[in-house]
Parts: C-alpha cells; structure tokens; sequence
C-alpha cells in the first residue's frame, strides 16, 4: 500500500513515518521543510521511503505527489495559534488552501485521513465535549483547521481526527505544546510560572498519535466519513495538575499566577467514548509521558524561538 504523508517531516509525522514503514507501506511525504528534515533522516535506512520536497499550495506538486496513494495523511500546516497569528494569510493558505487542493486533486478512492484539533472547540464549559460539540474556534489556527473540516466533510472518503494536545518526544522536537514546554522551563530553567491554572486540557502522547492513524488504515471500513475525538479522558488535566505531576518527579520553583491568559482560552474536557468504542486505546500515560520528556531534557537546548527547535 502506498500512503501519502504531508507535513510528515514535523513533530507527528517525525514519529509516524518510521511506524508506516515498520509495517511495510510505501510511504511518501511531502513537505516543504519549514522546520527543516533532519526529524526524517534514520528514515532514509528503508527504500520504501520517497521523499519530495514541495508545498501544499503548489497544485503541480501536490499531483504528483498524490499519484498512487490509497490513502492521505493530511499533517501540513501552520501549527497552534501563535504561530497562525504571525502570518494569518499564510496559515489561511495552507491550513484551508491546502486542504481545497487535496480535495480537487485527489481521485474520490483516495482516502484522507486528516489531523485536526479540539482546539475547534474553543471554550466550552460545564459540558463534556461529544463530536456533536458545535465548534467555536477563537483563534486563526482553530478558525482555519474548522474551514479545513468543513471543506473535507463535503468532499466526504475522510476520517476526521480531532485530536488533544501531544506530548512527547520526536526527532522533531516542539517545546511548544503545553507538557513538552512546563517540562522544558521545569528542568532547563527550574522556574516555571502557571497562570489560568484550573483551566482544563486534554494531552495525547505523540506515539498514541501517531498509532491512531495506523488504527484508522486498519478499520477504514467502519470509520470513513466520521469525526472522533482522539485521547482518552485519564488525560484530561488542568494545568495545576499538569504543573504538580512534574514537581512530584522533579524539584523546581512553581508560582501559579494571578494575571497572564492565553489568547485561545481553551478550556475544556473532552469525551472519548466514540473512539473507545471502535477498540482504540491510547498507551502511554501521562506518568509516563512526563518521565520521558524529562529523561530527555538532557539533550534538548534551552529555546528561544517558539514553534522551531
Ligand atoms: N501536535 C499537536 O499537539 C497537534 C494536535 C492536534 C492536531 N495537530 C495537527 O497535526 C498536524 C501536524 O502537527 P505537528 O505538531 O507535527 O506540527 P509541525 O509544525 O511540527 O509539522 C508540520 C509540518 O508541515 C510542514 N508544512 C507546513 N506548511 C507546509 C506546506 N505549505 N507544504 C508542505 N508542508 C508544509 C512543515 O514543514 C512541518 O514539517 C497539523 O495538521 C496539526 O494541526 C497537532
């Protein structure tokens, strides 16, 4: 089988690839390198790998990189709010304009599955977020990945992914996602300042995101043309409870403040039953999770750009 991944040389799909050829797929990715492809390099080692540098705006190359695949793993895209509010037209380009192109471009048999976002949610409080949630995203990053469902439900042969925020680590690292960055402060700089603390999250290890899209190859059948939620409810945590898991395991100086807010305001719980149902577990904890990301501290430099480590 031949899987097309674009954006596979980011945080998930620097994960996801060696997953794709570990089980013998021949896997192409395109992606334009943003963040460079050093994530892929031990990837190289297998010949089902068929690397194209390209961009999802460019309809030439996206044909050509579309010829042959059964399936689609949409991962392109400009990543979380801050970085859609730097340059709104471009995230508007490709988190939408991509996805237009996909759309025309592919053949009807070719399937997509695409990596969405709870952040569709926005706030929603008091209620546990179903798929039937209605989306109202607050952000360009939640508006754009929002337009991005709806063009692909329209076009339908999609497995809908929302998922909760990963964690984790990849060849590709980001220190920008919630645990990898309270980690990250926590071990780098013992000094980690929480505000909005009882705002709730919901976390997803990179590893079980990944597997997620093997699962959805696995039971096409049954999960074309629906939307799940993608986590599981052991990983719904307020950001004190994310901030006092690192402390149990690593001593440093945590203040919970009193001003600070984040422009996308999330807050939520997220429900996970309709995936649980198809047989889908996450596996790894956020006990686990945590411990990894501090093992690994001991080679990650300290950050100073977001979104680009
Ligand atoms: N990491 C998370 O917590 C999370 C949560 C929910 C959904 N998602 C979704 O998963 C996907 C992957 O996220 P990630 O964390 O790996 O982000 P990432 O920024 O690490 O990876 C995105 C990749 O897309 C590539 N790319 C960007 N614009 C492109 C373009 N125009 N043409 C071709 N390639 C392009 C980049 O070079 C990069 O390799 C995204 O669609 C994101 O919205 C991620």
């Amino acid at each position: 089988m031949k899987i097309l991944v674009t954006g596979g040389a980011g945080y998930v799909g620097s994960v996801l690839v060696p997953m794709l050829l570990a089980r013998n797929y021949q896997v192409r990715v395109l992606d334009n390198l943003m963040y460079g492809g050093r994530g892929l390099l031990p990837c190289f080692a297998s010949r089902n790998l068929e690397f194209m540098k390209g961009d999802v705006r460019d309809e030439a190359a996206y044909a050509r990189a579309l010829e042959g695949a059964e399936v689609i793993v949409n991962l392109a895209a400009i990543v979380g709010y801050p970085a859609c509010k730097k340059d709104a037209r471009q995230a508007e380009e490709i988190n939408v304009g991509g996805v237009r192109n996909l759309v025309r471009l592919r053949k009807k048999d070719q399937l997509i599955l695409q990596a969405s976002t709870g952040s569709n949610y926005g706030a929603v409080l008091g209620d546990l977020c179903t798929e039937e949630t209605p989306l109202s995203p607050l952000t360009v990053y939640g508006r754009t990945k929002t337009e991005a469902e709806q063009v692909l439900r329209s076009a339908g042969n999609v497995v809908m992914y929302r998922f909760a925020t990963a964690f984790g680590v990849s060849n590709r690292m980001r220190l920008d996602l919630l645990i990898n960055d309270f980690v990250h402060q926590a071990v780098k700089i013992r000094n980690l300042v929480v505000y909005e603390k009882t705002f709730k999250r919901t976390f997803l290890n990179v590893r079980d995101l990944a597997a997620s899209f093997l699962f959805a190859i696995d039971h096409a059948d049954t999960m074309r043309d629906q939307t799940y939620n993608v986590g599981h409810e052991s990983m719904n945590a307020s950001k004190e409870e994310i901030a006092q898991l690192i402390r149990k395991k690593f001593d440093f100086y945590l203040h919970f403040a009193e001003v600070g807010e984040d422009e996308d305001k999330r807050n939520y719980e997220v429900s996970y039953e309709k995936i649980r149902k198809t047989g889908y577990q996450p596996t790894v904890s956020l006990d686990e999770g945590i411990d990894e990301l501090i093992r690994s501290m001991a080679v990650v430099e300290i950050r100073n750009e977001f979104n680009n480590v």
